[in-house]
């Protein structure tokens, strides 16, 4: 059964808006779009040549690579601002205000309940616990779904916690879910984890939703470029309920550079074993800090680490001229600070400012030799994840399961 039967039923067969550049046709003359005819860049302004022109909703050069990167079919394939967009228009066209539900993680990523309070839909969050390393229960989050939940929303590896869930339980969500809800799996952090994107189950599940971004691992967090994987049906309801033109001009051409080739790939190939080497070296050097009590083991690009004063560690690395993410307010993560991987000179300043610690009470000492203990586990898993790094090429993919970056979650 195709999933447009719990789209809402108004938007089922919506009608895009239909925009100049949606009707196709080609000229020498454009005098189609209310566009300024003059080009800026020809008056000699510092800008791209062609801005005075509207773009193409969905520029084919772009969509045909990304399809190869990702190894999906282009038609499966919609391209919006940033991942961000594809989770506000997944909501908008699946949940009913006032009487759907979306099921998803907590903690995870903040703007799925941002988005779902903005429909008007209820959120349901399944409370996943740091003592027990933030594993998840896929019969405990299915027991949370009812006939109104639309869409059950997995990250993985998982913001803030980097915890990596890409195993079965994937597949036997979606089957469960069948007819039912769409499982959206948020895969924004996959290229650091090794594993095999969810995408390849979109064949044999119609209610699969994959997301990606050229936000992390691609360098492009400014470019707002982010991508829908699913049928074609969803891929093309998407398309039709988004904004006219998502993609800017100037977007498009960084993306195209970033994902050109086997040149511009092997570059960020590299950055990717550079962060993987930094993010073990880091989990390592923290978890041997007397102001940290745990660091996480991480599939992501981030590690969480719980301080033993979390408000004072913050204010220390911003002393020392450092932003880190504070979550310690939210609930299960007292104490505790997301920590991004930058480069490995900004990962030398962050070290340097948690290491001169005040020095350490009696009690406290106590309490830090079990954790030591935890510590060091934690970069041994870490350490060992290191090598081989995942290999991004632009026919395959990411190959799966090789160079697995870190354990998932249990
Ligand atoms: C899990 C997750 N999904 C999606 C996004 C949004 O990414 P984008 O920049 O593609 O909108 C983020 C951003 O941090 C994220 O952490």
């Amino acid at each position: 059964m195709s999933m447009l039967c719990r789209v809402r039923p108004e938007l089922a067969a919506f009608r895009a808006y239909a925009s100049a550049r949606r009707s196709g046709f080609e000229a020498r003359i454009r005098l189609d779009a209310n566009e300024c005819p003059w080009d800026r860049h020809e008056d000699g302004d510092d800008i791209d040549a062609g801005l005075n022109r509207y773009p193409s909703p969905q520029p084919q050069d772009l969509r045909a690579r990304l399809a190869k990167l990702y190894d999906v079919d282009p038609r499966r394939l919609w391209l919006g601002r940033g991942s961000d967009e594809a989770i506000d228009l997944l909501l908008r066209a699946f949940c009913r205000a006032g009487r759907d539900n979306v099921v998803a993680l907590d903690p995870t990523f903040g703007m799925y309940r941002i988005g779902a309070q903005l429909q008007g839909a209820e959120y349901r969050a399944l409370a996943l616990s740091a003592d027990d390393d933030f594993a998840f229960d896929a019969d405990r989050l299915l027991a949370l779904t009812d006939a109104d939940t639309k869409l059950v929303i997995v990250c993985s590896p998982n913001n803030p916690t980097g915890a990596l869930y890409h195993d079965a339980r994937i597949e036997q969500l979606a089957a469960q879910l069948a007819g039912r809800a769409l499982l959206v799996v948020d895969e924004a952090y996959i290229e650091f984890a090794g594993v095999a994107s969810a995408t390849a189950l979109i064949d044999r599940h119609d209610n699969i939703a994959v997301l990606r971004t050229l936000s992390k691992v691609h360098a492009l967090a400014g470019a707002r470029v982010g991508a829908l994987i699913a049928r074609e049906e969803i891929a093309d309801l998407i398309g039709r309920i988004s904004a006219p033109y998502p993609l800017p001009s100037p977007s498009v051409r960084a993306a195209l550079g970033a994902v050109l080739d086997e040149v511009a790939l092997a570059r960020t190939q590299k950055r990717i074993a550079t962060l993987l080497i930094e993010r073990a070296r880091v989990a390592d050097a923290l978890a041997a800090s007397l102001l940290v009590r745990k660091v996480w083991p991480s599939a992501g690009n981030f590690l969480l680490v719980r301080f033993a004063d979390a408000r004072d560690a913050f204010a220390r690395l911003l002393d020392a001229g450092i932003l880190v993410r504070d979550f310690s307010a939210q609930s299960g993560l007292t104490g505790c600070l997301r920590i991004t991987v930058g480069r490995p000179d900004e990962n030398d300043a962050l070290l340097d400012a948690c290491a001169a610690p005040s020095p350490p009470t009696a009690s406290s000492l106590g309490e830090r030799a079990g954790v030591r203990g935890r510590g060091s586990n934690e970069s041994q898993r870490l350490a060992h994840s290191e090598s081989p790094p995942p290999r991004l090429a632009l026919s395959t993919g990411f190959a799966g399961g090789e160079g697995k970056a870190a354990e998932p979650n249990p």
